[in-house]
C-alpha cells in the first residue's frame, strides 16, 4: 500500500499515507492518514505561534500540527479517533525527536476535564449527510454540526486567556444569513470569536472537490446522493473558514463573522494574535479613554483617491485608506477622518488633534469628539492606526 515519508520544513519528516493523486484508480483506505494538504497548511499558517505551556491538537493525523506546536508549547497533547492515525503521529514525533501525549478517542472525549493554553484542529470538517466513508474527511456529524460542536466544547477546553483555532465549513441555506448561522455557534460560550470566511463553493464544485480528494470523482451515485442531500436541505453554497476563539472571561465578548475572500494571505497567525491584542486594548475603553490616547498610522498605509476633472480642476469623488499587507483592509473615509489619520504620528493625544481639526474645519470640538469615538475604535480594530503605549 506504500507510505509517504515527506521531508518537511528545514529538517522535519512527516509520515502519512500516499495521497489519491499519486495512486490513480486505487481507492483510499477508510482510515487514510492525510499528508500535508491545503487545509493542513491553512491551519499551520493560521495558528497563533506564541509560547505556551500546554497545547492540544485535535484530530492529529500525521501529527504535523503537533510538530509545529512542539516549537512553542512546553507540552503537546494530540488526539485522534483513528488508532492508525495515532501510529503515524507517533512515527512523526519519533522521527523528529519530539515527545507528545497521544490519546485515542472521539473529539474532546479523551481530554475531558482538562484545559489547554492553545488548541488547534484541522478536523474532518466536510459537510454532508453525516455518513463516514473516510475518517480524515467525514466526522459522522450531519451537515456542519462539527463546527458548532467544537465551539460548544471550547469554553471547557481553554485556560484563562487561552486560544482555540480550527478550520470549519458551514452551509449557506436559502433564506438564511450564513453569518448569523455561524455566529449562533458562539452564543453563550463567553468567548471572543473571530470567524473568517476565506472561500465559498457551490454544491457541485464542493462535492467534486471532496470526491476527487478520495479518488472517487467518477462515482456518479455518490455525487448524486450528496447533491440530493444539499438540495433537500436547501444548501446553495458552502463556506470554508478559520475560527479563532479566545477565553477572555468578559461579560461582553467580541464576536465578528466576516467574509474576507480574496483577502486572506497566509500566514495569518500573527494577524490573528494582533487582532485579539487590539480587542484587548479596545475592551472597556469608552470614548474618553479613546480620546486621551495617542495613535500612529500603520506602516505603509496608503491613500487611494478617485477624482473627476471639472471646470475648477480635480474634484475628489472618493478617498480610501488601504493596508497593503495582511488582510489588505480598505476603508472609504471622509476628509476629516483623513486629516485625523494623516496627523496620527504618535505625538498628540487624539483630543488635542481633534481640537486642531475643529478649528481648521470650523466644527464644534464636542461634536467632533462624539463622532470620533466609534470611528477611531473601528480604525484601531482593523489596524489602520495603533495606539502608542506610554
Ligand atoms: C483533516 S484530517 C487532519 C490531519 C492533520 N491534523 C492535518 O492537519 O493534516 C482530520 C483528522 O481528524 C481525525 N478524526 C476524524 N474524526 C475524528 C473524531 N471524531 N475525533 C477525533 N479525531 C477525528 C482523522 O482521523 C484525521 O486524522
Amino acid at each position: 500500500m506504500g507510505l509517504d515519508l515527506e521531508p518537511y520544513g528545514d529538517d522535519w519528516w512527516v509520515s502519512a499515507d500516499v495521497p489519491a493523486s499519486a495512486r490513480p484508480g486505487r481507492p483510499l483506505h477508510a482510515e487514510h492518514v492525510l499528508g500535508i494538504g491545503g487545509a493542513t497548511q491553512t491551519m499551520i499558517g493560521a495558528a497563533v505561534r506564541r509560547p505556551v505551556d500546554s497545547a492540544l491538537d485535535l484530530g492529529t493525523g500525521s501529527g504535523v500540527q503537533a510538530l509545529h506546536l512542539g516549537t512553542h508549547a512546553r507540552r503537546v497533547t494530540a488526539t485522534d479517533v483513528s488508532r492508525r492515525a495515532l501510529r503515524f503521529a507517533a512515527t512523526t514525533a519519533a522521527l523528529n525527536g519530539q515527545e507528545w501525549e497521544l490519546l485515542h478517542g472521539d473529539l474532546v472525549a479523551p481530554v475531558a476535564g482538562r484545559r489547554f493554553d492553545l488548541v488547534v484542529s484541522n478536523p474532518p470538517f466536510v459537510v454532508g449527510p453525516g455518513t463516514t466513508t473516510h475518517v480524515y474527511r467525514d466526522s459522522g456529524r450531519v451537515g456542519d454540526a462539527i463546527g458548532a460542536e467544537l465551539a460548544a466544547a471550547a469554553p471547557g477546553l481553554l485556560t484563562e486567556g487561552g486560544t482555540m483555532q480550527y478550520l470549519a465549513n458551514w452551509v449557506h441555506v436559502t433564506g438564511e444569513d450564513w453569518g448569523e448561522r455561524v455566529a449562533g455557534w458562539f452564543a453563550g460560550t463567553g468567548l471572543d470569536a473571530w470567524v473568517i470566511q476565506r472561500e465559498v463553493a457551490d454544491p457541485m464544485a464542493y462535492v467534486n472537490l471532496w470526491l476527487t480528494d478520495v479518488g472517487e470523482a467518477t462515482d456518479p451515485q455518490r455525487m448524486a446522493d450528496w447533491l440530493d442531500w444539499f438540495d433537500a436541505h436547501k444548501v446553495e453554497a458552502i463556506g470554508f473558514g478559520i475560527v479563532s476563539l479566545r477565553r477572555g472571561d468578559r461579560d461582553d465578548p467580541v464576536l465578528r463573522v466576516e467574509d474576507l475572500r480574496q483577502r486572506v494571505q497566509p500566514p495569518m497567525g500573527d494577524r490573528i494574535a494582533d487582532w485579539f491584542d487590539r480587542q484587548d486594548w479596545l475592551h472597556g475603553r469608552e470614548t474618553d479613554g479613546l480620546l486621551t490616547a495617542r495613535y500612529r498610522a500603520a506602516d505603509g498605509l496608503q491613500l487611494r483617491q478617485e477624482a473627476t476633472m471639472g471646470t475648477d480642476g480635480w474634484g475628489v469623488d472618493r478617498q480610501v485608506l488601504a493596508l497593503p499587507d495582511g488582510l489588505r483592509w480598505t476603508e472609504e473615509i471622509d476628509p476629516l477622518v483623513l486629516a485625523l489619520v494623516g496627523g496620527a504620528d504618535g505625538r498628540l493625544p487624539l483630543r488635542d488633534q481633534l481640537a486642531l481639526l475643529a478649528v481648521a474645519h470650523d466644527v464644534a470640538v464636542d461634536e467632533l469628539a462624539e463622532a470620533a469615538g466609534p470611528i477611531v475604535a473601528h480604525l484601531v480594530e482593523r489596524g489602520f492606526i495603533a495606539p502608542v503605549q506610554p
